[in-house]
């Protein structure tokens, strides 16, 4: 597994702000909304595209366009939709997919509640939002999810990562027949005994629409 651990000067400045306890929620709606973007630049760098010949007012020139079908952008819900303009501003023309997973707190354990999805993903490139990848297992879910629809590749782009998250992924799509890359702002120190990335940034959720 592929994971890339954006490194730029403007995706630090953000991203410590997003981490600093006294940000309020409209700045981090804000800021989270352009780290994406940043991220969803290096996370795109290989979607499809075929080749097109367009007509400039002086000359034919060869271009690019984005590939059908198109790419499926997959928020994993809540705390994913914080993240979904940011990576359309990017990518206008993907298709938008939804999953609720919620994990329980005790076990730890990712649950599936709601799922708003193309049936068949047959060789669709995904990008599955998620802001924190933690233990792995939320997303392990989700990415699952989209292969068993036939996906043929995931990326998940995430403001955080905790090693314990990465390894937990690389384990799990052990093989080639899978592909998945992870592109974070930043790889953090671990867990805590409550799940929560350490120095992290706290509950994503909660700061992104409060505590409800
Ligand atoms: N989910 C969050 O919102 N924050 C963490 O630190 C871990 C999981």
């Amino acid at each position: 597994m592929e994971t890339l651990v954006v490194d730029h000067p403007l995706v630090a400045h953000k991203l410590t702000t997003l981490r600093d306890v006294r940000t309020d929620s409209p700045t981090f709606r804000r800021l989270a909304d352009e780290l994406v973007t940043l991220l969803a630049y290096e996370a795109t760098r290989d979607v499809r595209v075929t080749d097109v010949t367009v007509d400039t007012p002086l000359a034919p020139a060869s271009g690019v366009r984005l590939a059908r079908p198109a790419p499926l952008v997959v928020p994993i819900l809540r705390a994913g939709l914080g993240m979904l303009d940011g990576m359309t501003r990017l990518l206008p023309t993907a298709e938008v997919g939804f999953l609720g997973m919620i994990r329980d707190e005790s076990t730890l354990q990712a649950q599936t509640y709601a799922t708003r999805l193309p049936e068949d993903l047959s060789g669709r490139q995904c990008y599955v939002l998620d802001p924190m990848l933690a233990t792995g297992g939320t997303l392990a879910a989700a990415i699952d999810f989209l292969f068993d629809r036939g996906a043929r590749d995931v990326t998940a782009i995430c403001l955080l990562a905790a090693p314990e998250g990465v390894a937990y992924l690389d384990e799990a799509f052990r093989g080639g027949d899978r592909p998945i890359r992870v592109v974070t702002a930043a790889l953090d120190e671990r867990l805590n005994e409550n799940g929560y990335i350490v120095p992290g940034l706290g509950d994503a959720g909660d700061r992104l629409y409060g505590v409800v």
